[in-house]
């Protein structure tokens, strides 16, 4: 096989793959698990909480703030959850991001959904395991502060 023919088949796998996922998800989904917005751990001394939560489902979501004043500065996670896991995740660190505790500790998981473009029915649940994930982490901050 040449570099060329090899280059095509590597194009039409991938793009066969993204047709299927568009069957199943909306575009959005599908943009934000090929390229999820604030993936990853941030440094030690970026994080001033962080937290782990295993859903029902058996899908772990991890998030890590970094906050000031009450204010979540940066936000950044890590799941090894599904597609729809992975948005729903990007989505939430981009819904917080600049806002208070108390509007992140408010959020709920039909407001991550709704800034998905919507869910399937099947899936409803991993936008609740962000936003269980979220709520824990901010009591837990909480907690030790005071
Ligand atoms: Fe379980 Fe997405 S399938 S959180």
């Amino acid at each position: 096989m040449s570099k060329d023919d090899f280059d095509e088949f590597v194009n039409k796998l991938q793009k066969d793959i993204i047709d299927k996922e568009l069957k199943d998800y909306n575009e959005r989904i599908v943009e934000l698990y090929h390229n999820p917005i604030n993936w990853g751990q941030p440094p030690e001394e970026e994080i001033t909480e962080t937290h782990a939560y295993e859903g029902p489902c058996g899908d772990t979501m991890q998030f890590f703030l970094k906050i000031k004043n009450n204010k979540i500065e940066k936000a950044n996670f890590i799941t090894d959850g599904c597609g729809a896991t992975v948005a729903c995740g990007s989505q939430t660190t981009m819904l917080i991001e600049g806002r208070s505790l108390e509007f992140a500790e408010n959020l709920k998981s039909k407001d991550i959904e709704k800034a998905l473009n919507g869910l399937p029915e099947d899936h409803k649940h991993c936008a609740e395991l962000a936003k269980r994930t979220l709520r824990r982490l901010i009591e837990k901050y909480k907690y030790k502060k005071n």
